[in-house]
């Protein structure tokens, strides 16, 4: 009796399978064959019940400390990597594997903890809603949105502020009317300035895999004017009880200009310098471009929020649409 090494068993298999070089994780627990052989001290809860998957510059780090400070809920260790955000579906970070992710989640800690991580890179992925989705089918999703054109412009001041070279030497104008004969780093930065911004064509990809009611959408306005209604409504639509009352947790600062986590009921700790940056207002004729440039995306964004049910089209959507020219 012979058998083929198992490295040439693993290529003829690849042969015979192409679609499936690239690795899908599943929750092993799901199928009693692999929780068979699923080591015993390793828990399938180790695992979060919900994602804020972003994307980028919408508030998603406010989000993050206010989930925080909830004495239900707990986030995923730090990551030593990656900074503060795991990026597991999105990035290489997947090819690490099933282990790698898990880790970031232990039980033992948190046993009756809601757990979440928050990877803002997560919500414009193309493949970020399947692979969530085959771990993950039943985790609850949570985005916040604001202005697409907004979102751009503070996008391309995180990235300057970062040093990057593109950024500093072409102006928010110049890099979102970068044509296709533009240099290629200069077009790259234009697509991951405004792709994220097309909120619509994101959102429906996720919805192919998970019915609205595990979608949350968070008006990224709101959660700057009044955070303390956006975690109610956020703590009911992840049935947390009891109710956890943010009032005398988090505080207006009128220096930093924005709600900061309150300390010991006396002095305020915000953000960061990096997060409610100052630079220049965006220019009119940026902001005309952005609003024409979205408005298809805009309008299927809409029709999309009043079919999953949302009640209030967001202030600075019908803005976007009305002053359009
Ligand atoms: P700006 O720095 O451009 O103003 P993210 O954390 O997803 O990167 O988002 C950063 C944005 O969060 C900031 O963008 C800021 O406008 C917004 N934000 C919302 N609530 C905030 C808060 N309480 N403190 C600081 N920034 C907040």
């Amino acid at each position: 009796l012979s058998s083929d090494t198992p490295l040439q068993l693993a290529e003829s298999y690849f042969k015979l399978y192409p679609e499936e070089t690239d690795p899908i994780w599943g929750n092993p627990c799901d199928d009693p064959k692999h929780q068979k052989i699923w080591s015993k001290n390793k828990s399938c809860d180790s695992l979060p019940k919900f994602l804020v998957i972003g994307p980028q510059k919408t508030g998603t780090t406010a989000l993050y400390t206010f989930l925080s400070i909830h004495p239900s809920i707990a986030s995923n260790l730090p990551s030593t990597e990656t900074f503060e955000e795991i990026q597991f579906f999105n990035a290489n970070n997947y090819y690490k594997g099933l282990d790698w992710y898990m880790n970031f989640f232990p039980v033992d800690v948190n046993s009756s903890r809601y757990m979440f991580e928050k990877s803002a890179t997560y919500f414009d992925g193309d493949l970020v809603p399947k692979r969530v989705h085959a771990l993950l089918p039943h985790t609850k999703l949570v985005t916040i949105l604001i202005s697409p054109a907004k979102r751009a412009y503070s996008w391309y001041q995180h990235i300057k502020a970062h040093g990057d070279t593109i950024a500093n030497n072409y102006s928010f104008h110049q890099v979102i009317t970068a044509g296709d004969t533009a240099p290629k780093p200069l077009r790259e930065l234009r697509n991951r300035c405004l792709n994220p911004g097309k909120y619509s064509q994101h959102l429906e990809r996720w919805l192919t895999y998970f019915p609205p009611q595990q979608l949350h959408i968070i008006d990224g306005e709101i959660l700057k004017s009044n955070p303390i209604e956006v975690m109610d409504e956020l703590q009911k639509f992840l049935k947390i009880t009891p109710q956890f009352n943010y009032t005398g947790h988090l505080r207006y600062d009128e220096k930093k200009k924005f709600y900061c986590q309150v300390l010991n009921g006396e002095r305020t700790k915000c953000l960061g310098k990096s997060k409610g940056r100052h630079y220049p207002p965006m220019e009119e004729k940026s902001l005309k471009l952005l609003q024409r440039y979205y408005l298809s995306h805009n309008t299927a964004l809409v029709k999309l929020l009043k079919r999953i049910g949302m009640r209030n089209v967001p202030q600075w959507l019908q803005d976007d649409l009305t002053d359009s020219p």
